[in-house]
């Protein structure tokens, strides 16, 4: 397993491009299968889990290529049940259900794993699906959904106990897509990506209005054709680039951003006293670490508020920031592996009930860590680049989930990183 070693105390400046949406692409690619003609998806970010996914599609009999960002899918047959061991590491590939339901009438998918940022549980997922006319049974670690009448629209609200779901509120879209009738999803989640998700099934022909917002409306429509699709910015990436430079840079600019998806990442880096100028068009900023410092609070929700995607980034810049912050997870309240790792390199910060509570030290010392989950390795990366000494980062494999050549733009950054390979 590779490990990252960071040698703290470099200045980033430069520029880098932000890769396209993972959380977008998931999904995108998933819904491919709701047609037998050929999708073109342009700025699939190169990582684990996009791959994972085109393993998934070719395993159920699609026709994929990737050549660097684009991908080519071709679902002219697909079969109904996805392989169990593909399914059962990736959490994400759930979304591949509604898809396969609405296009086969039938589909085995296994039950996600759960994962270190908490219990990942379907229900939400199973009573969209369920309100269309799918049949649910449970056996052997898999779900077996069939409709043997086909989907039928039904008015459905999706809200859980922590809010609306996105790759719920996905599933339950894409299969409306292909159901007869109109189907209203209720408190429906509003994330950029579901909203990208939506703008891809209507260049397919769907009929969908309302995404973005908490009520979709989906008129079901016979069939979808091929298309070809660019995926909008990953705005947790550029997110955790805009916390390294508030870090550690002296103007660094990203480019193929997105202003309006990062409003409350940006007012939390600014609040913190960085300095973040977007251009004119929105798509490019440049972020300069800040003189005067201050604490925050922060409490992350469902979009638009802040996301749970960049509480761990965030605890990171925090810990060595002047003053008491407070950053509470409402989505995922055991999401703080991370800090039992920044304490090894002398973060003072106290967990409890979904809340952290950090006072800011001067400065961390390096120390061996070890990454835990996708968005916790980013926070370690983020902490080590001002740590005093070389901080070693282990099980480098989480980071590769989700974040492109994550090495590669560090250094163009004028990062000191080196990714080793174990022997
Ligand atoms: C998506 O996961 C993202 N993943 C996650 O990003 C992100 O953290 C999450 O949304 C929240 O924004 C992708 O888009 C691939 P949810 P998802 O269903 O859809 C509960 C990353 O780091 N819930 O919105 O699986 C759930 O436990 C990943 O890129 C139910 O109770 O999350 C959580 O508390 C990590 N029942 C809350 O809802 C359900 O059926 C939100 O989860 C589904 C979810």
């Amino acid at each position: 397993m590779d490990k990252l070693v960071v040698h703290g105390g470099a200045t980033l400046r430069g520029s880098i491009n932000i890769s396209g949406s993972k959380n977008a692409s998931l999904p995108i690619l998933a819904a491919a299968i709701l047609t037998g003609e050929d999708c073109i998806i342009r700025r699939v970010p190169d990582v684990s889990d996009t791959n994972y996914m085109i393993q998934i599609l070719s395993a159920l009999g699609a026709d994929v290529e990737r050549s660097s960002g684009t991908v080519r899918i071709s679902c002219a047959e697909v079969i109904d049940e996805a392989p169990y061991e593909l399914v059962r590491r990736m959490r994400a590939s759930i979304c591949v259900m509604g898809p396969l339901l609405a296009r086969k009438g039938r589909c085995v998918v296994s039950l996600p794993g759960g994962c270190v940022i908490g219990d990942r549980p379907v229900d939400l997922h199973l009573r969209g699906l369920e309100a269309l006319g799918a049949k649910v049974e449970f056996e052997g670690g898999n779900i077996t959904l069939t409709a043997p009448n086909g989907l039928r629209g039904a008015e459905i609200d999706l809200r859980g106990t922590h809010g609306p779901t996105v790759l719920g509120t996905d599933n339950v879209m894409m299969a409306a897509t292909l159901a007869e009738g109109i189907t209203v999803i209720e408190s429906a989640a509003a994330e950029p990506e579901v909203l990208d998700l939506a703008n891809f099934l209507n260049a397919m022909g769907a009929k969908i209005t309302g995404a973005g917002t908490r009520r979709i409306v989906i008129e079901g429509v016979k069939e979808l054709h091929g298309v070809e699709h660019t995926v909008i910015p990953d705005r947790i990436e550029a997110g955790t680039f805009m916390a390294a430079a508030a870090l550690a840079g002296d103007g660094v600019t990203l480019r193929r951003v997105c202003r309006e998806h990062l409003k409350t990442i940006t007012a939390a880096i600014v609040q913190s006293g960085h300095r973040v100028d977007f251009n004119e068009a929105g798509d490019t900023c440049t972020v300069y670490r800040g003189e005067t410092l201050q604490g925050l609070e922060i409490s992350t929700a469902p979009y638009p508020a802040y996301p749970t995607d960049m509480q761990a980034q965030m605890t990171a810049l925090l810990v060595t920031t002047p003053g008491i912050s407070v950053i509470k997870d409402t989505i995922f309240p055991q999401r703080f592996m991370h800090c039992a790792e920044l304490k090894r390199m002398g973060a003072d910060i106290k967990v409890d009930n979904g809340t952290a509570v950090v006072r800011g030290v001067a400065q961390l010392s390096a120390a061996p860590v070890m990454a835990s989950d996708l968005r916790a390795s980013a926070a370690l990366v983020l902490a080590a680049l001002t740590a005093k000494g070389a901080t070693e980062i282990s099980r480098l494999y989480h980071i590769d989930r989700g974040y492109e050549h994550i090495d590669e733009k560090l250094l163009m950054l004028g990062a000191n990183v080196e990714r080793v390979k174990d022997r």
